[in-house]
C-alpha cells in the first residue's frame, strides 16, 4: 500500500529547512479526531531554524501545497498543518490492496531470514493444566502468529517442566500406592494425588524423602525402570495437554522441555566454572549476583543435582547453537521476573553477547471471580473444564438467541473457545485480571462473539450480494469508489489502512491486545457503515463498491482474529 505518511514527509522535506526527513517522519501525527485531518504536522520546532513564528511557517507550508492532488484540503490551524487526503484515491488504494493481498493483508516480509523462537505454555508434567496456564499459552501463540505473519522464521517451543526431584517422589509414591489403571484413566489428577499423598506420608516417615532422592538419582543415571515410569507419566500428561492444545488450535514445533537438557548441563556448569563465576556455599555451587542487586543463583545443589535455572542456561545455549536465533522469546508469568533477570545476567557474565537477544515477556495473574486460585486448597480450575464450559454456555446462547448456524457443534466451539481466547488477549498483558463469564460471552460488548458476529454479518452481506460481490472482487480496479467516500465508509477505510502498522506495533511491543483493540475498532466501524448505508442498493456500481469495502472489512477482521488464534465463522 502507498505509505501516505512517507509521501507527506517527502513533501515537507522540500518545504522546510534544517530538519532531517527522519525527524519529520517522527513529528507527523495522526490526529485522534479525523476532523483535524488524516495527518498533522506541528511546526514549533522549526521556528528557531527558520526564524519565523510557528503559525507563519504552518501557513506557508499549507499555502505551497494547495492544488496537490494527494489532498482534498491542506490547511493550518495555528502551528499545525492539517492534511486531508483526497478520499477517493485513498479508499481506492485501501480496498484494492486488501483485495490483492487477501489472507496476507497486514503481513509482510519484514523478518525474512531471521529466526525467532517463541517459547510459551510450558506446563509442568503431572501437574494440573489449569486456568493460570491459559495466559502464556494464548499470548504466546499470538506472538508467534504475529512474528510469523511478518515473515520471521519462527519456532514454537514448549519447554515442558518434565524434570526435577519431584519425579523421584512421584515414582516412589506410585510404587507404594499407585494403580496403573487409575493413571491411565485420569493421569494428571491421579498423579497429583500421589504427589500430595507423598508429602502427607513423608511428614510421618522421613525415610520416604531419602527413597525419593535415590530414585531421582537413578532416573538421572538413566536406569531402565525409573526412565520407563517417568516416560510413561510424561506421555500420559502430554496426552492431556495435547487435548487442550487441540481445542485451542495450538501447535508446537518442539517439545524439548527441561529433561531434554539433562545431559547438556555438565558442559554449561563447566563453562561457568572456567569463567570463574561459580562460588561454593555450603557445598552448593552458586553465582553471586549481589553486585547487580540480585539474590545469588543456585546452580548445583550439594548433592550434585541441577536446578531449573541450570536447565534454562543450558537451553538458551543449546538454542543459540542449534537455531542461531535472532530473538529468543520467553512468554512466562511476571512472578518469574527475578529468575529471568538472574540467568540473563549470568549469560552476559559468561560473555555471550547474544544474551540481549533473549527476552522475557511477562504477564500478570489471572484470578477467578470468587477469589484467586490455590492449588493447595484444591481450588484448581482445569483449563479444559473452562473451555468445555464455554462451549456449553455458548451452545445455550445460540439456541436461546436463535443464532443462524448450519452446524451448532462447530459454531459453539468456535465461538465459545474464541470468546475465552479473546478475553485473554483483550487486556494489556501485564495487568492482572479477573476471569468473568459474563464478560467473556457477551455478544454485544467488546468481545470475541461480537467481533465474530460482525464478521459473519459481513459474510452474509457478501453472500446476498451474489454475482455483484463476485464481480466487485474480480474487477476491483474498475469500481467507482466515490460511493464509499462518505464519513462512515471513510472511517472504516482508515482503520483498514492502519492494520499493517498495527501488526508491526503489536509484534514490536509483544502486545497482542493492540490487535484485539484494533479488530474491535474495525468491527464497530463496519457496523456503523452497515447501519448508515444501504449496501445492497439497486444501483449496481454503488452496490459493487460497497461490497468491495465490505469484503475488505471482513478480510481485515478475519486476518486480525487469525493473529489472535481465533476462528472467524462465516455464519452465526
Ligand atoms: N514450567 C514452568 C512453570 O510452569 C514454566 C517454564 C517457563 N520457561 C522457562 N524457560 N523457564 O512455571
Amino acid at each position: 500500500m502507498i505509505d501516505f505518511k512517507e509521501k507527506i514527509a517527502v513533501l515537507l522535506e522540500a518545504q522546510t529547512e534544517g530538519i532531517s526527513i527522519d525527524d519529520i517522519r517522527a513529528m507527523i501525527e495522526i490526529p485522534a479526531d479525523s476532523k483535524l485531518g488524516d495527518y498533522a504536522f506541528p511546526c514549533f520546532r522549526l521556528a528557531k531554524v527558520m526564524r519565523k513564528a510557528p503559525a507563519l511557517i504552518a501557513a506557508g507550508i499549507a499555502e505551497s501545497l494547495q492544488g496537490n492532488d494527494l489532498f482534498s484540503k491542506v490547511e493550518n490551524v495555528n502551528a499545525y498543518v492539517n492534511f486531508f487526503l483526497a478520499r477517493e484515491a485513498y479508499v481506492k488504494e485501501v480496498v484494492e490492496a486488501v483485495n490483492a493481498e487477501k489472507e496476507q493483508f497486514g503481513g509482510s516480509s519484514l523478518g525474512e531470514g531471521k529466526k525467532v523462537i517463541v517459547e510459551f505454555s510450558s506446563p509442568n508434567i503431572a501437574k494440573p493444566f489449569h486456568i493460570g496456564h491459559i495466559r502464556s499459552t494464548v499470548i504466546g501463540n499470538s506472538i508467534y502468529k504475529l512474528y510469523n505473519f511478518l515473515g520471521y522464521d519462527t519456532v514454537r517451543v514448549n519447554h515442558l517442566g518434565d524434570y526435577g526431584t519431584q519425579f523421584g517422589k512421584m515414582i516412589t509414591a506410585y510404587r507404594r500406592w499407585g494403580s496403573e489403571e487409575d493413571v491411565k484413566r485420569e493421569p494428571i489428577k491421579t498423579l497429583l494425588s500421589y504427589y500430595v499423598k507423598f508429602h502427607e506420608e513423608a511428614e510421618q516417615d522421613p525415610a520416604l524423602e531419602d527413597e525419593a532422592r535415590a530414585t531421582f538419582t537413578k532416573l538421572e543415571n538413566g536406569e531402565e525402570e525409573e526412565v520407563r515410569l517417568w516416560q510413561w507419566f510424561r506421555d500420559e500428561s502430554l496426552k492431556e495437554f495435547t487435548r487442550v492444545y487441540k481445542m485451542l488450535g495450538i501447535e508446537f514445533d518442539s517439545y524439548a522441555g527441561e529433561s531434554f537438557y539433562s545431559d547438556k548441563m555438565d558442559r554449561v556448569v563447566q563453562m561457568m566454572e572456567d569463567k570463574g563465576l561459580l562460588k561454593e556455599s555450603d557445598g552448593a555451587q552458586i553465582v553471586d549476583l549481589s553486585e547487580y542487586n540480585m539474590a545469588p543463583a543456585l546452580i548445583k545443589k550439594s548433592d550434585g543435582s541441577t536446578l531449573y535455572i541450570t536447565r534454562d542456561l543450558a537451553a538458551a545455549i543449546y538454542r543459540k547453537e542449534h537455531y542461531d536465533f535472532y530473538k529468543n522469546l520467553y512468554v512466562v508469568a511476571s512472578q518469574q521476573n527475578l529468575h529471568f533477570q538472574q540467568w540473563f545476567k549470568i549469560l552476559e557474565l559468561m560473555g555471550f553477547e547474544w544474551a540481549e537477544d533473549c527476552v522475557h515477556i511477562p504477564f500478570g495473574l489471572v484470578s477467578l471471580e470468587d477469589g484467586t486460585m490455590s492449588t493447595r486448597q484444591g481450588r484448581v480450575v482445569f483449563l479444559e473444564d473452562v473451555l468445555n464450559r464455554a462451549v456449553e454456555k455458548t451452545r445455550e446462547i445460540i439456541i436461546e438467541k436463535n443464532v443462524n448456524t448450519d452446524n451448532i457443534d462447530v459454531t459453539a466451539k468456535q465461538v465459545g473457545i474464541g470468546a475465552v481466547m479473546f478475553q485473554e488477549l483483550s487486556n494489556g498483558k501485564i495487568k492482572d485480571y479477573v476471569f468473568s463469564w459474563d464478560k467473556v460471552l457477551n455478544f454485544d460488548g467488546e468481545t470475541g462473539p461480537y467481533v465474530q458476529y460482525t464478521h459473519a454479518r459481513a459474510a452474509s452481506v457478501l453472500r446476498n450480494g451474489g454475482a455483484s460481490a463476485e464481480a466487485a472482487l474480480a474487477d476491483a480496479g474498475a469500481l467507482d469508489v466515490s460511493y464509499i467516500c462518505g464519513d462512515a465508509a471513510y472511517e472504516l477505510a482508515r482503520l483498514i489502512y492502519k492494520f499493517p502498522a498495527v501488526v508491526v506495533e503489536a509484534a514490536k511491543k509483544y502486545e497482542p491486545s493492540i490487535v484485539t483493540r484494533h479488530v474491535v475498532d474495525v468491527a464497530q466501524a463496519f457496523n456503523k457503515f452497515y447501519h448508515d448505508e444501504h449496501i445492497l442498493t439497486d444501483n449496481e456500481s454503488e452496490k459493487r463498491a460497497k461490497l468491495l469495502l465490505t469484503y475488505a472489512a471482513k478480510q481485515t477482521i478475519k486476518n486480525g482474529l487469525g493473529l489472535l488464534g481465533i476462528e472467524a465463522p462465516e455464519r452465526m
